[in-house]
């Protein structure tokens, strides 16, 4: 048994994409108790109790990769380096989700695993071989059994979803080539720590990876990082590009910059971890009142893009509706919902030029760029947005 500490207690939560339609508000929402903790032996930050992943990942999902363009353009690019680069005959992507990475390769070329079906059948209906299972090693040797080895396999935001990272490293064993790619993307543990985005951590989160953390669990599967490159997306996030050990690939100095730039943070040492969470408290506090003041003004607030992020946020700040009056969000099934746990309407979202509305708290803070970009009129109009990271504050 490895030392697991636990160092952060979010409180109270309910599940993070629970969008509750107007007969369930009175019904009891289940709730658990999220905490996060950091197993010392392998520097592996993770929540306390994960729920199961057929709780969260069923036909009933609502998240979509494509409602950003932020995303999509991420994706995009990725793409075109890996055609260039590795020059892939067959590629996996594990949480296909939508199909907005694999659409950007031939049908011949991509295979997609996505477990929740409704959003899964999106993707077949378009013709690509995609499959509504959990990434294990059952799942990989079906793979395998029908299409082949992979040269290259891609997950972006799944693989911190899935408790399992033993079955997961053993699974993808089984279906890579010798000489083939792992390209993995996940949110930041450094970036979270450094920008207090506690958010990052709920029932779907179950890991924040850092790479020292990442490159202990890879070695127990002879598996090793060659490259990382730091991107923007999710309030920063890496990239990771792992090999089998034997293919003899150079290991880009990234690897080593990285390493040595979260040591010096001091993601090794639970001294650093017990004061981010002492931040994350202070966080609340001023979040807090920052409401009650804008509030004691009589001033309109509503919220932007409804994210599993700020489901946490708003639970852990006790944010509800006498706050704010409703989010609005482009994604049609959370649309004529309700936030889970604080119950706030979301609509959709047409335009915020609504003289009512003085503030606007940003749900989506990671896709602050492209929103504010959209947003601008309102800005102009005196309209002002609200964020919680890197303290709370008025944008
Ligand atoms: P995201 O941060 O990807 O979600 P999560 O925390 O659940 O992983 O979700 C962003 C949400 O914001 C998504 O529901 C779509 C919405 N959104 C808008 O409504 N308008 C926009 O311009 C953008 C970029 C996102």
């Amino acid at each position: 048994m490895s030392k697991y500490i636990n160092f952060l207690d979010l409180g109270a939560q309910p599940l993070a994409n629970n969008y509750l339609k107007k007969n369930d508000l009175n019904k009891k929402e289940i709730k658990y108790r999220l905490k996060v903790g950091i197993d010392m032996d392998n520097k592996l930050v993770s929540i306390n109790k994960p729920l199961s992943s057929k709780m969260m990942f069923n036909n009933n999902y609502p998240y979509r990769s494509s409602m950003s363009k932020t995303m999509i353009h991420s994706f995009k690019n990725l793409a075109k380096i890996i055609k260039k680069q590795f020059k892939p005959k067959k590629i996996l992507e594990i949480g296909s989700n939508d199909g907005t990475f694999i659409k950007n390769f031939s049908k011949k070329v991509a295979i997609g695993i996505e477990p929740c079906s409704n959003v899964e059948k999106i993707t077949k209906k378009e013709g690509y071989d995609t499959f509504p299972l959990y990434w294990d090693q059952k799942t990989a040797k079906k793979i395998l059994s029908k299409r082949g080895k992979v040269d290259l396999i891609y997950s972006a935001n799944t693989i911190s979803h899935i408790e399992d990272l033993n079955e997961v490293f053993k699974a993808i064993n089984i279906l890579l080539k010798d000489k083939g790619i792992i390209i993995l993307e996940d949110p930041s543990l450094l970036e979270c720590l450094k920008r207090n985005t506690y958010d990052q951590f709920y029932n779907e989160h179950i890991y924040v990876f850092s790479l020292i953390g990442i490159e202990n669990i890879l070695k127990k599967h002879n598996l090793e990082v060659f490259n990382i490159q730091n991107l923007k997306i999710h309030g920063g996030s890496n990239r990771y590009f792992i090999k089998k050990i034997n293919h003899r690939i150079a290991i880009n100095p990234s690897v080593k910059i990285n390493r040595k730039k979260e040591v010096k943070y001091g993601l090794k040492r639970l001294s650093s971890y017990i004061s981010f969470a002492s931040r994350v408290k202070k966080s609340k506090k001023k979040f807090q009142d920052l409401f009650k003041k804008i509030k004691s003004q009589n001033k309109r607030i509503i919220g932007y893009g409804v994210t599993a992020k700020s489901t946490t946020i708003l639970n852990y700040c006790k944010i509800g509706r006498d706050y704010i009056s409703y989010f609005v969000d482009t994604t049609l099934d959370k649309q004529n919902k309700y936030t889970p746990g604080t119950k706030i309407p979301i609509y959709k979202y047409n335009n915020i030029n609504d003289k009512n509305i003085d503030f606007v708290f940003l749900g989506a803070w990671n896709f602050k760029d492209e929103i504010l970009k959209k947003e601008k009129k309102f800005v102009k109009q005196g309209g002002r947005f609200i964020t919680h990271t890197p303290y709370p504050k008025i944008i």
